[in-house]
């Protein structure tokens, strides 16, 4: 097992009960409208990459769209299996390392991710082998955001110290010390291995994806905002830089 399975396997069964919140409550539908908004409500085949506990599987999967989630950590593919089944959500898990998948050339029409780019050891290899596996005019939907952004530049500093300030004092929130070397080691610890940590996004993605062939088409800074609400985001202390790209092969 890799250091990035470790810390994955080591926060499925915590991440499966944040995924439960999100399931459970009426968030999934906010979610799952402003995903259909961007791909449509036609027959689709769609890879969800990095699934972890089988969000996007759960919301998306219907008699017209077949979902396939695909995620590197055995114990997040078993979290998402028994999701599926005990909600009784057809769509097929895999276990699979999206950077070098079995899967063969233009087989999918959408390919979706959320929160998983930043966590990759090659994203370089992993867009270019989603383009791969795109059908030509096929969407790639990638929801991300930058949490070590604050420990790497000024600008980013000023903002989170600010919204840190508001969101503790207007809330008592609890803010997640992403990357802090004392409060998160863990974290810490894998933020030093990875190829984004200090990259300034989604700039790096929207130039790379540019030369890949991939026509960036839209990119929205906060998205989440748009889903569960800014005041809400505070309240759970969610304050880090947040955005989502769509782009066409
Ligand atoms: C932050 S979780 C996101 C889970 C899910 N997308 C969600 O938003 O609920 C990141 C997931 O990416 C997976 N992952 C990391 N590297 C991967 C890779 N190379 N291939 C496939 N999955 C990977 C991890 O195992 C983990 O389940």
């Amino acid at each position: 097992m890799n250091h990035i399975q470790e810390y994955w396997t080591e926060s499925s069964e915590n991440y499966s009960k944040v995924i439960d919140r999100e399931y459970l409550g009426d968030e999934h539908e906010a979610w799952k409208k402003f995903i259909l908004s961007e791909i449509g409500e036609g027959e689709l085949n769609i890879l969800d990459i990095g699934t972890g506990p089988g969000f996007f599987p759960l919301i998306l999967s219907s008699d017209k769209r077949k979902v396939t989630g695909i995620d590197l950590t055995e114990a997040m593919v078993e979290q998402a299996r028994e999701k599926l089944k005990k909600n009784n959500v057809d769509a097929q898990i895999l276990a699979m390392d999206c950077q070098n998948t079995g899967f063969e050339d233009e087989t999918f029409d959408v390919i979706i991710c959320r929160n998983l780019v930043w966590t990759l050891s090659d994203p370089k290899k992993a867009y270019k082998e989603w383009y791969r596996l795109l059908k030509k005019g096929g969407r790639l939907l990638v929801f991300d955001g930058l949490w070590y952004g604050y420990i790497f530049f000024a600008d980013l500093k000023e903002q989170h110290a600010k919204r840190k300030a508001y969101v503790e004092e207007k809330y008592n929130a609890k803010v997640t010390p992403y990357g802090d070397p004392i409060e998160f080691k863990r974290d810490f610890d894998l933020m030093k291995t990875l190829f984004l940590s200090d990259k300034r996004r989604p700039d790096w993605d929207r130039q790379y994806l540019t030369e890949l062939g991939y026509t960036v088409e839209k990119i929205k800074d906060e998205y989440l905002d748009e889903i569960i609400g800014r005041e809400e985001r505070d309240k759970r202390g969610n304050i880090s830089p947040l955005f989502f790209i769509k782009a066409k092969k």
